[in-house]
């Protein structure tokens, strides 16, 4: 533990860098709330701005259930809140930058405000670099915690709200798995599940493994005992969340782990089950399987491929080749021919050339995706890609971006066209972010669709017959 003489605990990257691998199911405890928290938040309010993927909404919702236990009330305006968290995402520099720039500019709002609690955590947080950042130049900012300390959050509050203490409390290293969180639901027709939490995969370029620490595998039991929940709240899906679940169960010697999870979801009965995210390496076929024998599991698969090119994905330490991605491609459609394929990928990675970059294209072309996203490199620091020279002009970075972003839309659209005249199943999300008067919600395929029809139809699953096709959007009106 990396204590100073104020007694902060400070993060370590390095030492997620040495940690050796879990062997061993991790520690499990239960949730409880202390009694001098319990009422600190009676009468005053929080607020929570949270950035990056599915397992940071997941956390923030962990945030809310456990503020709300301590008495504090939602609202919607950064000025009115007493505690405000900033649940940050550390994937890339952009993402930080704009974070650093909106606690900038609360340095005013907080002089408005005198007693305001400013608190960053999340993945930024287990970074070095950002915790002296803040130590340096955001004194506004009150208390910061790490992934590891989101359920110390009501202990933390207690010693910055009535000692009067600025905290910063960043461990290095996981400790138990803790059940019985408290949660306050975003959405009140489908809910995340942390299943896993961590990586271990190491991808040169990714701070992940960093900021999340080791993979481990919440017990089976404690994930069907949400999903149950989920059902009896009346919600529609259950989303089930990993950096790469496809190595659930593992740490807990369970063989063929995820495929097991997910049938005993589906036997759950709930109507409709999705996963996010597998990794080629680790990936079953089982896990395709398994999608045709169950109809409540939804025929779409996020598969992140990041390159084409063989020296690229070697660079990048992914465990596979371009080919390997292509047989998992061909045996998936041949089970499933209309799956709905998706995927991520990364543009100007150290030292990629012309020719490994339209290697990317081949593959794009090749495994014609429904939808991906592709990302320019962004050098994390502390990551053994940021050690190789960043030598690809920002300039051909964009352009590669433009050309592939091109490739993807022009395949995307062209695969949604199909789909117009059909009857989809949506689960209705409620009215648009764009339009108040249309709804919007995801099909079994996972096409987002925009519709019109009567009142009432939020949270419900709706027959859309489709009139239109976008790039990554379908229009249709409710049947
Ligand atoms: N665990 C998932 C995704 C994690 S992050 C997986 O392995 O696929 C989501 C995506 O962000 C990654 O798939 C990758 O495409 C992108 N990404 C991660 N680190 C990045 C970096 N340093 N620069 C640009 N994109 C990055
Ligand atoms: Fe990052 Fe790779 Fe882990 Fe995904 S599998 S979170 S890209 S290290
Ligand atoms: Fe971002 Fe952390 Fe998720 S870096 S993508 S919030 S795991």
């Amino acid at each position: 533990m990396n204590k100073n003489k104020e007694n902060y605990i400070l993060p370590e990257m390095r030492r997620e860098a040495n940690r050796s691998r879990r062997n061993t199911a991790a520690e499990c405890s239960r949730f409880v709330m202390s009694e001098e928290a319990e009422n600190l938040g009676r009468g005053k309010k929080y607020y929570i701005r949270t950035y990056g993927c599915q397992a940071n909404v997941r956390d923030g919702e962990t945030m809310a259930g456990m503020l709300e236990l301590m008495g504090f009330v939602m609202t919607e305006s950064v000025e009115e809140a007493d505690v405000l968290i900033f649940n940050t995402c550390a994937i890339r520099q952009a993402a930080e930058d704009r974070v650093f720039g909106e606690i900038g500019s609360l340095k005013s709002v907080k002089a408005r405000h005198p007693g305001q609690i400013i608190c960053l955590c999340g993945c930024m947080a287990q970074e070095e670099v950002v915790v002296e950042k803040i130590l340096q130049s955001y004194p506004q900012v009150d208390l910061v915690f790490g992934t590891h300390n989101l359920w110390r959050l009501p202990q933390l509050l207690v010693k910055v709200m009535t000692e009067g203490e600025r905290t910063i409390e960043v461990d290095s290293e996981d400790g138990d798995l803790i059940e019985e969180m408290p949660v306050r639901r975003s959405a009140s027709c489908k809910g995340f599940v942390h299943i896993m939490y961590g990586c271990d995969k190491f991808c040169t370029y990714c701070i992940v493994p960093y900021t999340r620490g080791r993979e481990r595998s919440r017990r089976p039991q404690d994930i069907l005992d949400e999903v149950i929940s989920l059902k009896q709240q009346g919600m529609k899906e259950a989303v089930l969340l990993g950096q790469n679940v496809n190595a659930y169960g593992k740490d807990l010697k369970i063989e063929d782990g995820f495929t097991k999870l997910l049938e005993s979801c589906a036997e759950t009965g709930i109507e409709r089950i999705r996963f996010y995210t597998s990794h080629p390496r680790d990936y079953s076929v089982t896990t395709i399987d398994a999608m045709v024998r169950y109809p409540n599991i939804m025929k779409s698969l996020h598969l992140p491929v990041q390159s084409g090119s063989d020296e690229i994905l070697k660079r990048m330490n992914r465990g596979y080749t371009a080919d390997h991605f292509r047989q998992l491609y061909d045996e998936m459609r041949a089970k499933i021919s209309d799956i709905t394929f998706t995927t991520d990928l990364i543009v100007g990675f150290p030292s990629e050339t012309d020719e490994q970059f339209e290697a990317t294209l081949d593959l794009v072309d090749y495994c014609q995706f429904d939808m991906a996203y592709s990302f320019v490199y962004s050098p994390r620091s502390g990551t053994p890609a940021a050690k190789m020279a960043d030598d690809i002009p920002l300039s051909v970075k964009k352009e590669r971006l433009q050309i592939l972003n091109d490739r993807l839309s022009a395949i995307a659209s062209k695969r949604n066209e199909a789909y117009v005249g059909r009857t989809l199943k949506v689960l209705c999300e409620g009215p648009s972010k764009k339009n108040q008067n249309v709804y919007s919600g995801y099909s079994e395929e996972n096409k987002l669709v925009n519709f019109t029809g009567p009142a009432g139809l939020k949270d419900r699953i709706v027959d859309v017959k489709i009139e239109a096709s976008h790039s990554f959007s379908l229009d249709g009106s409710a049947l």
